[in-house]
């Protein structure tokens, strides 16, 4: 099926990003995973430090490769020949935030779909925020992000407290 991107923040990247990865690399020949901007977060972990720990979790996909870029996706999308945006989506609140990104994608690359994976059941919860507000206060992530990026979690909180 092509080339498809699965933009983010991905500040980390938890077990709910991943299980779309996993399945978004089973339908199509060739899946970025693009780390961008979003102009309304203050991460915690730098751009790099988040190429790192993505590259480090999707090292065993042979057609998953992690980029990252500034500016707009649709420009990227156009430069790399990519007609297929992946978001996932966990419940009802995140439909009126994506429905709005992807139609303005879409007003300004109409040759670029987006399409959007269900949530699996036992992430739906989980969100990048959610795991830093719980590392905050020593709660165990374990079920929520691989093992490689709880350590780069309670490193980087422990070194701000
Ligand atoms: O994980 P997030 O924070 O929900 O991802 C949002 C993201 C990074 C995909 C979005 O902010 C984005 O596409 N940023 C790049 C700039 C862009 O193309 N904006 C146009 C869409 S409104």
């Amino acid at each position: 099926m092509g080339k498809a991107i699965y933009p983010g923040s991905f500040d980390p990247i938890t077990n709910g990003h991943l299980d779309i990865v996993r399945r978004a690399a089973r339908m199509f020949d060739e899946v970025y995973v693009g780390v961008l901007i979003n102009s309304t977060k203050n991460p915690l972990f730098s751009m790099e430090e988040r190429v790192s720990m993505l590259e480090e979790v999707l090292e065993e996909y042979d057609n998953v490769k992690v980029v990252s870029f500034d500016g707009l996706l649709v420009d990227y999308c156009r430069q790399n020949d990519i007609h297929t945006i992946i978001r996932g989506l966990r419940a009802i609140t995140d439909f009126e935030y994506e429905l709005q990104i992807a139609q303005t994608n879409r007003v300004m690359a109409p040759e670029v779909d987006t399409v959007f994976l269900a949530t699996s059941l036992q992430y739906s919860y989980l969100s990048s925020s959610i795991v830093k507000e719980m590392a905050m206060y020593d709660a165990d992530i374990s079920k929520t992000v691989p093992e490689s990026v709880k350590a780069h979690i309670q490193k980087k909180i422990h070194a701000r407290t």
